[in-house]
């Protein structure tokens, strides 16, 4: 009797088995997934596009497959999303399902595994980040407090530019500069500082360890492993230098610039509200234990890579294309010398009046997008999107290029012609009005630091014109322009040698 209930419930079991198995299959079989290449076993379709996944590669994979497909990436599935419709969907009517971002191997370490702001999941500390760096570095107020100390650094560099002989002459590699102004004005923000020099100590090994920092994160090397998990043990001596980087760099980033300034904070009276620079918002956030010390490091190194590297590779844009296109920069000239008066140095609040510097900067921003790609969305849950079913867990790519480049959208988009912005596309704003313009992205998991990235650029592309001539090295028609992709960052591959041509005023 024992024995036969026990082959009953076996065979009970089996059938429920056999049950799960169909019934998962059919499922399977139901899901609608977007098009795409063929995918071969282990593999899916790596072997067919390759590592080098960037906003040119995806559009050509666009063109053939359409505005929403599917790429499977060993273990991975990547949705590219293509046109201004389903852009929208993403990002802003199904903005939570698609809210949160997708890690690899290499950002899990630079995290902590989305301990920081930037690469954490939609949800709860998410939201608390979000809000706890709102008030120290992404309101009006803060532009108001800061904007005096970005036109400072700004006219520091037109004054050591001017200093050096061969600027005017063979030129000079005027990157450097701008990199160390950077630096101090969102350095000035976090932690009330700066660096007196290109030669400055701590300046030199900041800027070494976030440069392997986006080198390790952005190169495509370690593809295979994140992509393919059973070969992960391959990517061990490059995830030891991942962690030993990271370890370096909050090190630094406390022991420079969080201690440094608790010290100071703790010998004068920071009652003022006025006074205080945002580590000390952040600070009161850990004392209430709103968050805990490494949130605090991840805070800082988030502003150092999402904040300094995106203007300044936009700002460096901006000045190779007006190196290119003497005209553009002639006319841009000439408004800021009618508008102000020659010589009269721009300041934060005469952006607004300088329309064509504004069509500048749009147009730098949209032929050239710092993060092309945006940074890689993801659905927690299966989602739907454009008809088609969406797997768990899939990285969403929003081609932000593409949708600001694509013909069918834009009239000659390869052209560098700020005109655009005063005329057909006039209405079109940086903030992400218009779903084929997202240089910011746009909705909630959208840049936050837009209103301080504007008026930066403004700024330093305003005074350098006002300022210089800026030409190509004698001999040299133009820059080099050529492109270099990350995982999902878009700079140019030389640092080009300008002529800086001094005004006399
Ligand atoms: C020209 C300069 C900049 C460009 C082109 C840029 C672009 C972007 C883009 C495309 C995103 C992702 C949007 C998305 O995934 O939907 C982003 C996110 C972000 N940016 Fe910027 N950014 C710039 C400057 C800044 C600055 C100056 C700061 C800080 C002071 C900043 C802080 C952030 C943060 C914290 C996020 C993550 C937001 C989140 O995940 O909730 N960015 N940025």
């Amino acid at each position: 009797m024992d024995l036969l209930l026990v082959e009953k419930s076996l065979l009970a079991l089996f059938v429920a088995i056999i049950a799960a198995i169909t019934v998962s299959k059919l499922r399977g079989k139901r899901l609608r997934l977007p098009p795409g290449p063929l995918p071969v076993p282990i593999f899916g379709n790596w072997l067919q596009v390759g590592d080098d996944l960037n906003h040119r590669n995806l559009t050509d994979l666009a063109k053939k497959f359409g505005n929403i497909l599917l790429l499977r990436m060993g273990q991975r599935n990547l949705v590219v999303v293509s046109s201004p419709e389903p852009a929208k969907e993403v990002l802003h009517t199904q903005g939570v399902e698609f809210g949160s971002r997708t890690r690899n191997v290499v950002f899990d370490i630079f995290t902590g595994k989305g301990q920081d702001m930037v690469f954490t999941v939609y949800g709860e500390h998410w939201r608390k980040m979000r809000r706890i760096m709102t008030v120290p570095f992404f309101t009006n107020k803060v532009v108001q407090q800061y904007r005096y100390g970005w036109e400072d650094e700004a006219a520091r560099v037109v004054e050591d530019v001017r200093k050096i002989p061969e600027a005017a002459s063979t030129g000079i590699v005027l990157r450097k500069r701008l990199q160390l102004m950077m630096y101090n004005n969102m350095y000035r923000i976090m932690f009330d500082t700066r660096f007196e020099s290109e030669e400055d100590p701590l300046f030199l090994k900041l800027k070494a360890l976030n440069g392997e920092r986006s080198r390790l994160a952005q190169s495509f090397d370690y593809n295979y492993g994140d992509f393919i998990p059973i070969l992960r043990p391959f990517l061990r001596g490059y995830l030891k230098i991942c962690k030993e980087v990271k370890e370096r760099r909050l090190q630094l980033f406390k022991d420079y610039f969080v201690e440094e300034r608790k010290k100071l904070a703790s010998t004068k009276s920071m009652s003022n509200e006025g006074l205080k620079c945002a580590i000390d918002h952040i600070l009161d956030a850990q004392r209430k234990g709103e968050i805990n010390e490494d949130n605090v490091l991840y805070i800082v190194e988030n502003i150092n890579v999402a904040a300094i590297e995106t203007t300044l590779w936009s700002i460096e844009w901006g000045i190779a294309e007006l190196v290119n296109h003497p005209e553009i920069q002639k006319k841009l000239r000439d408004e800021l010398d009618a508008k102000l008066g020659p010589g009269v140095q721009v300041t934060e609040p005469d952006t607004q009046k300088l329309p064509y510097l504004q069509a500048v900067i749009k147009e730098t921003l949209r032929l050239r997008m710092a993060i092309p790609l945006l940074v890689p969305h993801m659905n927690l849950n299966e989602a739907k999107l454009g008809g088609y079913d969406i797997p768990a867990e899939s990285k969403i790519l929003v081609n932000a290029w593409w949708l600001a480049n694509n013909p069918e959208n834009w009239k000659n988009p390869e052209e560098f012609r700020p005109e655009r912005f005063l005329e057909e596309e006039s209405k079109v704003e940086a903030n992400g009005n218009d779903f084929k313009y997202l240089p910011f992205g746009v909705g909630r998991r959208s840049c936050p630091g837009i209103i301080l990235a504007l008026p930066i650029l403004g700024i330093t592309i305003g005074r350098l014109v006002q300022n210089f001539e800026l030409l190509p090295p004698p001999g040299q028609s133009k820059i080099d322009t050529t492109e270099k992709g990350g995982q999902f960052s878009l700079h140019i591959l030389k640092h080009s040698t300008i002529v800086a041509k001094p005004r006399a005023f």
